[in-house]
């Protein structure tokens, strides 16, 4: 983690802002705590995991707390304690998310109801959770979704993870318009492809992964390093105009 900026590349001040980035362990979600941290956040990730200690990434930069999206407890008492340290929240980033969970197919109804529940209640009922704490914040207060190329495309397979992303998108929208008045603003990012643990069997099976490349302007696969700065963007003071909004990065995936 470094102040200096790079040569043409772009920086922000997170100082005095908490963050709190969901499933913020690995993956898209990491890099964009990381990059929270890197540019003066005081960042809190969440993993499913009990303990930090059960992660063998350093994740020594952040506040690490457990939390289940699927579960209405966990999630109140995550806000619960928030609420309780004092330290308020200024920006909320819905990361968490998974498709076929468990492995399932998503045309079982009830693994599409759960990957419904992982990618869009999930994120509904964090933002409710940690309403108070961002309203407290006005003019400040921001909250990231994370949809997907799956928002806007048939995808087979994940019926359900489909839904539940084209939701997040909308969703977006109905509490942009709903807490304007509180000076929250609301956005998402859709990212195409990004090579993660999520997706790394789907792309490393190149039969079923090559015509999503080959359409693909930019012709690479996403990085979760890709990502990362659209999303601190959309919740920095350069954004403070844009709300509902939400930006794919997808290098020209939805364009093509
Ligand atoms: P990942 O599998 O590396 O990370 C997902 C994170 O969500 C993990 O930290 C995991 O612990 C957490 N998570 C999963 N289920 C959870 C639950 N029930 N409760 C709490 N946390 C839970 O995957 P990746 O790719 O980093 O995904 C991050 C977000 O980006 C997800 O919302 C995903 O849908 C979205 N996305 C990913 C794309 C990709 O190509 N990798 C493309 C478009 C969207």
């Amino acid at each position: 983690m470094t102040d200096a900026p790079t040569p043409g590349g772009v920086r922000f001040d997170f100082h005095g802002a908490r963050v709190l980035v969901t499933g913020g362990t690995r993956g898209i979600g990491l890099a964009i705590a990381g990059a929270f941290a890197d540019h003066g956040g005081d960042v809190i990730v969440t993993g499913t995991r009990g303990d930090v200690g059960d992660y063998d990434d350093d994740l020594s930069a952040f506040d690490f707390r457990s939390l289940d999206v699927t579960s209405p407890d966990s999630i109140t008492a995550l806000g619960s304690s928030l609420a309780a340290d004092g330290k308020g929240l200024s920006i909320l980033v819905n990361n968490a998310g998974a498709n076929m969970p468990g492995g399932a197919s998503e045309f079982d109804p009830a693994v599409f109801e759960e990957s419904v529940r992982i990618n869009l209640g999930g994120s509904f009922r964090m933002c409710q959770a940690c309403l108070p704490l961002l309203a407290a914040h006005p003019g400040n207060a921001a909250v990231l979704n994370v949809a997907s190329m799956a928002s806007f495309f048939g995808i087979p397979f994940i019926p359900g993870y489909g839904a539940a992303k084209a939701g997040v998108v909308q969703m977006t929208k109905s509490l942009a318009v709903a807490w304007a008045p509180q000076g929250i603003r609301v956005n998402a990012v859709a990212p195409g492809f990004v090579r993660t643990r999520m997706t790394a069997g789907f792309i490393d099976h190149e039969a079923m992964s090559r015509p999503h490349l080959a359409r693909t302007p930019m012709a690479r696969w996403g990085d979760p390093s890709d990502i990362a700065p659209a999303a601190l963007f959309l919740c920095s003071a350069g954004a403070t105009f844009i709300t509902g909004q939400t930006l794919p990065i997808d290098g020209g995936y939805s364009i093509a």
